[in-house]
């Protein structure tokens, strides 16, 4: 298996009262277990608050999980700093405002040492290609953009140290429609043009439904339901499945 998380449970301390004693824990995941396939989409869904961010940062081990284990195949992933990348849904707060688009993206090339120093400005010209955004962009600062290219900065800026796995958590709910519908398509020509693993985090469950091959629905950290996504959207097992399906008024 590409992926494996087994048992994950993730503890953080709450600390109240005017000692900042720890008074107790909040189990913002419990025994959390699933796998996941190379080149598969898997969709992470469920309401606020029921753990799909910290998975996805305890999966990019930029988080410690009070027990469990995180395996990738040592096979495909041999440093998880460069092969697995993360996008997370405010692209403002991922970029320095001081640093230009050239250097926020000659940054990792840089530091994984991906390609030599003169070929750099040609390279980060390319990833902005692939994204849709031009050589104009080069010495422009972050607050220039728009939001929608300013995600697609941040996306050229992952891109450049050739990922094998991308985890999209909420990577376009702050856009507006039109942009999203823009964004998840580019998304999705990514995957095929580099043969990318994509755990994608979202509330729209109608875009879960067009993307992914395989879904968990999260609830108070746990998982309440796990398969492939064409099965539970046709038939959800779980009485919470299926009320977050009424909500969205996603057909089957
Ligand atoms: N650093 C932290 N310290 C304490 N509690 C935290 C911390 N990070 C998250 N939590 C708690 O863990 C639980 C899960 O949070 P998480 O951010 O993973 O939810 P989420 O499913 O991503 O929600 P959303 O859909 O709103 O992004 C919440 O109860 C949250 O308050
Ligand atoms: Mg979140």
């Amino acid at each position: 298996m590409f992926l494996e998380v087994k048992n994950i449970t993730k503890d953080f301390p709450v600390e109240s009262g005017v000692f900042r004693r720890e008074s107790g824990v909040v189990k913002a995941l419990d025994n959390v277990s699933f796998s996941l396939g190379e080149f598969e989409t898997l969709g992470i869904v469920g309401e606020s608050g029921s753990g799909k961010t910290t998975l996805a940062k305890i999966i990019m081990k930029l988080l410690p999980a009070t027990s469990g284990d995180i395996c990738f195949d040592a096979s495909r992933i041999g440093n998880l700093r460069k092969d697995v990348q993360i996008i997370f849904q405010n692209p403002y707060n991922s970029l320095d405002p001081k640093m230009r688009i050239l250097d926020a993206i000659a940054e990792p090339l840089i530091i994984h040492r991906i390609c030599p120093g003169k070929m750099i400005k040609k390279t980060v010209t390319g990833l902005l290609g692939m994204v849709g955004l031009d050589e104009s962009a080069l010495y422009r600062l972050p607050r220039e953009f728009s939001g929608g290219e300013r995600q697609r900065i941040c996306i050229a800026r992952v891109l450049a140290v050739e990922p094998k796995c991308i985890i999209l958590d909420e990577p376009v709910s702050s856009l507006d429609l039109t942009i999203q519908a823009k964004l998840l398509d580019l998304f999705m020509d990514l995957k095929k043009k580099f043969n990318l693993t994509y755990i994608f985090v979202s509330h729209n469950l109608a875009v879960v439904k067009n993307i992914t091959d395989f879904v968990l629905v999260m609830k108070d950290g746990r998982i309440v339901e796990q398969g492939r996504t064409a099965d539970i959207f046709r038939e959800p097992g779980r009485e919470y499945t299926k009320m977050l399906l009424e909500a969205a008024k996603v057909e089957g």
